[in-house]
């Protein structure tokens, strides 16, 4: 499949959204952002446009995409009923990184966005561009990141680029995304929210706004979680995220953090490989003879949550095929950003005591 890919300079947003919004309505497939990475959109009702996502993605077909529709009352159109827990999330999160898995409508939405489940996973993105486009095609708009399967998520529409140029019809250019890590993606059952994959809407968060409602479930997606532990989603058994690199991540106490990290970097200098450290602001000037990405002070995530894809693509770019990666505290957005690490590592860890 090769065909030209339309590309609309953020400039020029309100006719590019005017455009691929046409784009979507004819079943074209059409990348834009949201507020936390870009988005690979279809018509979630049409079989031949979704189908076309998983081919450009190259993306297994029993994984199942996200449905985005523009505004709250819209989800009625593909789920059921929520239940009270469910509209206090919907209430409080959106438009924003929270999807819901409801029970879908049957027929609502093709059988492939749902890989045949009897559950929609739903979201209604806080970005304005993302919405107008949705609201302006006129359907509910599936869209998974807009990236290669397996590659880190695209948070600039250069990103996009890289991966699906000549793939797919168009690319909305909407500027860098503000979070930088995917939804939080939750299933409420039987009085418990469990969180299939941790992202922009934090733990506390979720606790906090469904207000006795429903508790959070202790444990997350990740490996070890399954079939007895509750939901899961179907795209957490697969490799994510990962750069070309070997990467490998180092976790534990921050004041001991440094001499790991260095240790690592060292050992694979001297192997000949060519090491990149991604550290805390606190630690960037320690690492001397590695190139160093500064992701931000160990208390604000949030920062190397916004900036890890774009790094990791970086370390691609650069040739670096070693990384060593400091782990922050698994607190609001952390706890995000430690899994998206820990999955990029390909699980290779090493705690510090
Ligand atoms: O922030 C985001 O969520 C981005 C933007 C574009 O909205 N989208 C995104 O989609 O990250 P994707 O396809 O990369 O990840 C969707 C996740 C996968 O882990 C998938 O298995 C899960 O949601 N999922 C989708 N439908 C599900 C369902 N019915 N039940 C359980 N998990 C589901
Ligand atoms: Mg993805």
């Amino acid at each position: 499949m090769n065909r030209k890919t339309e590309y609309w300079p953020a400039d020029r947003a309100s006719d590019g959204i005017r455009e691929a919004a046409a784009a979507l309505a004819a079943g074209g497939v059409v990348a834009f952002p949201t507020e936390t990475v870009y988005g690979l959109g279809a018509d979630a009702g049409n079989d031949e446009a979704v189908r076309r996502i998983f081919a450009a993605k190259g993306r297994p077909g029993d994984n199942p995409l996200i449905v985005h529709v523009a505004a709250s009352e819209e989800a009625s159109r593909i789920a059921r009923e929520p239940n009270e827990a469910e509209r206090a999330l919907m209430g409080a999160f959106w438009p924003g990184p929270l999807t819901l898995v409801l029970p879908v409508r049957e027929g609502a939405v093709s059988p492939l966005v749902t890989a045949g489940l009897d559950t929609v996973a739903v979201r209604v993105p806080a970005h304005a561009l993302a919405r107008e486009l949705i609201a302006r095609s006129g359907r509910p708009i599936a869209a998974p990141s807009a990236n290669r399967s397996g590659r880190p998520s695209p948070t600039q529409a250069s990103h996009v680029r890289e991966d699906l140029d000549g793939l797919i019809d168009g690319i909305v250019d909407g500027g860098p995304t503000g979070v930088g890590l995917e939804s939080t993606v939750v299933r409420v059952k039987d009085g418990i929210i469990h969180i299939l994959r941790p992202g922009g809407v934090t733990r506390e968060q979720l606790l906090l706004a469904a207000g006795g409602l429903a508790d959070v479930a202790a444990s997350s997606e990740g490996p070890g979680d399954g079939e007895e532990r509750g939901p899961r989603s179907p795209g957490v058994k697969y490799a994510h995220y990962a750069p070309r690199g070997e990467m490998v991540l180092v976790s534990g106490d921050p004041d001991k953090l440094p001499a790991a990290v260095l240790a690592q970097a060292e050992t694979a200098a001297r192997q000949g490989r060519r090491v990149a450290v991604l550290a805390c602001s606190e630690h960037a000037g320690l690492y001397g003879e590695a190139a160093v990405f500064d992701c931000g002070p160990r208390g604000f995530p949030e920062l190397a949550a916004r900036k890890l894809y774009a790094s990791l693509r970086e370390c691609d770019e650069r040739g670096f095929d070693y990384i060593v990666a400091e782990g922050y505290p698994e607190t609001g957005i952390g706890a995000a950003l430690m899994n998206r690490l820990r999955k990029a590592a390909g699980g290779r860890e090493i705690r510090v005591p």
